[in-house]
């Protein structure tokens, strides 16, 4: 099993801000028209934003692609420093300027059944598309979602639109199960005995490297969408590799912008 290789087809666009508007605590929703990346976008993929000229950032900032509605796309962000906070600011009508589809894509299998998807926090936003994709393939999908409290929490109402049996985990029991996302799924594959079952998650390291240590224990196929600080995106500056274990049992930098960000849990070395 592993993750789908990355498409060619890639477009650096200005565009315009459509709407740009909170959806949790920290957290906002920005659409834009992007019809060539709309038409191309895949599971996983992100796009690159130029923030605007006048905040006097010049790195791009990654974010991936949450839904593609006809031509537009959006993306679901996390307050984070100053470029999420300067996107958090612009309204209708701003421009920005997006590259994109970029990266490979997760791989849908029609073997494993359900499919599980893991969130934490913004996380959740790096599933969505794929969530979409499950669907369209008819696959039973359990959503697990993971947040610090019933204020940040994100998504849940989207994946249970798409008819996703929907979990949610937070850190202060505000709602749902009290405590860590990860222990949540244990606790349904061990409820359910979910052995033939797929698992792809997002989120921050130390999620995802108990989400690793659950996949290699119940030994369940695990993709990974790994969120590396990134400089260029375009495979050229190597800001953004991660170290992953080669066939031959060597180890070798993978960059995450281009031969990821999808992994094979197995492959990753934390
Ligand atoms: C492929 C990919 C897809 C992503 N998709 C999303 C998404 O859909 N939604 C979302 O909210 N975020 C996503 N991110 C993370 C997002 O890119 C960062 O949060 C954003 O770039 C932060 O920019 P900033 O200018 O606000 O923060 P900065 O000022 O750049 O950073 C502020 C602080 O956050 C830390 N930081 C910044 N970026 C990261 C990171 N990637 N990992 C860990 N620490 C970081 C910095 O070290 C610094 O301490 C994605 C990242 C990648 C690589
Ligand atoms: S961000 Fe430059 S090589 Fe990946």
């Amino acid at each position: 099993m592993n993750p789908m290789p990355t498409p060619a087809k890639k477009f650096d666009l200005p565009t315009e801000v459509i709407s740009n508007e909170p959806v949790a605590e920290s957290h906002y929703l920005l659409r834009c028209a992007c019809p060539e990346i709309a038409a191309n976008a895949l599971p996983g993929q992100f796009i690159h934003v130029l923030i605007p000229q006048d905040s006097g950032l010049l790195l791009r900032r990654p974010f991936t692609i949450y839904t593609v509605e006809g031509d537009q796309i959006t993306m679901l962000y996390q307050l984070i420093g100053e470029g999420t906070n300067v996107l958090s600011r612009l309204k209708r009508s701003d421009s920005i300027r997006v590259l994109g589809p970029l990266g490979n894509t997760f791989e849908i299998l029609s073997g494993p059944n359900p499919a599980i998807i893991v969130g934490g926090g913004a996380g959740i936003a790096s599933l969505m598309l794929l969530a979409a994709a499950l669907r369209n393939a008819d696959v039973h999908t359990l959503g697990l979602v993971g947040s610090m409290n019933r204020a940040r929490l994100l998504s849940v109402e989207d994946l249970k639109a798409m008819g996703v049996e929907t979990h949610i985990a937070t850190d202060d029991g505000s709602v749902g199960h009290h405590g860590f996302v990860t222990e949540l799924l244990t606790h349904i594959l061990e409820t359910y005995e979910l052995r033939n079952s797929i698992i792809y998650a997002c989120g921050p390291d130390g999620m995802l490297r108990a989400v690793t240590k659950i996949g290699l224990d119940y030994q369940i196929p695990t993709q990974l969408a790994m969120e590396n600080r990134m400089g260029c995106a375009m495979g050229v500056c190597l800001g953004c590799v991660c170290k992953v274990q080669t066939p031959g049992g060597e180890f070798e930098y993978q960059r995450v912008c281009t031969e990821g960000p999808v992994f094979s849990a197995e492959d990753i070395v934390w």
